[in-house]
């Protein structure tokens, strides 16, 4: 398999009052087509820090230090506008703060247009369509409506899935999803995981996945990072870790959440209704 994103390295400080705090220190991982890399970690560990890191998305208080190679181009301090362009291009992202990726000013139509629009050739009727089938796919109902609203209009879980369709249409080379399900509800997290899980048999796509449910992790990731206090603790293959980790921190974490990763296996492979 083939690295898509490469992280080496990778520390995050953030400027405040003179003083530099240390966010993310020293972490490195890889991503390979085909693949899913799961970070995971309590709240505050820096997994946050580390997507934004990697895309671009911190302000002139933050200072990134490493590498990020994505397709073996390093994107630390590429200019701006070129990692604007891989967003939502060849970078399909989903953030944790589903608001703060869309214009308060336009329409959720208008939105998914404009993205569509530039980088895809389809003509405009065809993008009307397309958008409506994305969120009917994303279990959106009345996707026609829906279409017409501005962002305020629609609640947390609805603007996460509408990221999530427009992340997935694109077929980027990777995903870099942040905590992508919090708040949908449970029927159509299945839905939306299993979305996730067919872009990733294509193998076309790699997937950086950050979640601290370890059900829905455990359904895709095949290699796992946890972190904490801005550290990588420990990484490796899914099941070792969800099995057998080694960090004592590790362990108390899955423990603490390994009766619900069953119960959501079970009924991602089941079906919506078992979910119920
Ligand atoms: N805008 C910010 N300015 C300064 N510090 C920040 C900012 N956002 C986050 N931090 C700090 O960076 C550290 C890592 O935060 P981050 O958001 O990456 O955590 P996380 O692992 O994503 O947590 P969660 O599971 O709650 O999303 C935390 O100590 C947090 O307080
Ligand atoms: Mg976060």
């Amino acid at each position: 398999m083939n690295t898509v994103l490469d992280v080496r390295n990778l520390s995050v400080r953030f400027r405040s009052g003179g003083r530099l705090l240390s966010l993310v220190k020293d972490v490195s991982f890889s991503v390979s087509r085909g693949g899913c890399l799961g970070i995971l970690g309590e709240s505050g560990s820096g997994k946050s820090m580390t997507c934004k890191a990697v895309l671009g998305l911190l302000d002139d208080n933050f200072q990134a230090e490493g590498g990020v190679f994505f397709e073996g181009r390093q994107l630390l301090g590429e200019n701006p506008e070129t990692l604007r362009r891989l967003r939502g291009g060849r970078i399909g992202v989903v953030l944790q703060n589903p608001m703060s990726c869309f214009d308060p000013l336009y329409r959720i139509g208008e939105q998914m247009a404009e993205t569509l629009g530039e980088h895809t050739s389809l003509g405009r009727r065809r993008i009307r369509e397309r958008s409506a089938e994305l969120l009917e796919l994303m279990r959106i109902r009345e996707p026609g409506e829906v279409l017409r609203k501005y962002p305020h209009q629609l609640s947390g879980g609805m603007l996460q899935r509408v990221m999530i369709g427009l992340a997935l249409a694109l077929r980027p080379s990777l995903i870099i999803a942040d905590e992508p399900t919090t708040a949908i509800d449970s029927i159509s997290r299945h839905s939306v995981m299993r979305e996730f899980l067919r872009i990733k048999r294509t193998g076309e796509t790699a997937i950086l996945f950050i979640s601290h449910d370890l059900g829905v992790l455990s359904c895709i990731a095949d290699q796992v990072l946890v972190m904490r206090l801005g550290e990588a603790v420990e990484s490796g293959p899914a099941g070792r870790i969800f099995d057998n980790a080694r960090d004592a921190y590790t362990r108390r974490l899955i423990r603490r959440h390994k009766a619900v990763m069953s119960k959501f296996l079970a009924a991602v492979r089941q079906g919506p209704e078992a979910a119920a």
